[in-house]
């Protein structure tokens, strides 16, 4: 199979069998490679084409990425690869739903960012947003960041999947 294979999703599939393709075809890659800049990559390609292959709200998927802790400045984020239009660089522990998701270790799922008090509007097309954070020694490494451009985009099967790719890409990747 040529890599690019790996990001064909058929028609139809259901969210769950696209989340198990996502995480079937991301462990595939992880084999041998332990470079986070690479897997995150690979990831947020997987994520987009498998959101872009479901049906609404999936499909509205407007921005898929990561953010990583910031070597240089103490409790920030800093932008990772992803899928979607430019975004904001850095985002402080505890500002928005990436920060909030941060500084808790706990995954924000929010049905309407219009609700969600200091939400960061980096693309105003987003209108529902989860973020999982990725836990190693018991220290948050990354966030995955998932938008979409309507409201109610996600709910509980995206979480417990996201929360499994979280759990994935903490411990297959070299953090440094
Ligand atoms: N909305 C996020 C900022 C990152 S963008 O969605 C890519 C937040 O409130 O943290």
């Amino acid at each position: 199979m040529v890599h690019a294979d790996a990001s064909t999703f058929a028609a139809g599939v259901s969210k769950a069998e696209a989340y198990q393709q996502v995480i079937e075809q991301a462990t595939a890659l992880f084999d041998g490679q332990r470079n986070w800049v690479c897997n995150t990559a690979n990831t947020a390609s997987l994520l987009w084409h498998a959101f872009h292959s479901l049906q609404s709200p999936s499909n509205r998927v407007n921005w898929a990425g990561f953010y990583v802790l910031d070597k240089t400045v103490a409790n920030q984020l800093i932008l990772g690869p992803f899928h979607g239009k430019v975004a904001c660089q850095t985002i402080a522990f505890g500002r928005g739903v990436c920060g909030t998701a941060a500084v808790s270790g706990e995954s924000q799922l929010v049905p309407d960012v219009d609700h969600f008090p200091g939400h960061i509007a980096c693309d105003g097309d987003s209108k529902s947003e989860i973020v999982v954070p990725m836990i190693k020694g018991g220290k948050v490494v990354a966030i995955i960041d998932i938008d979409c451009a309507v409201a109610d985009g996600f709910d509980e099967e995206d979480r417990q999947y996201l929360q499994q790719l979280a759990e994935l890409l903490a411990e297959s990747c070299d953090w440094k």
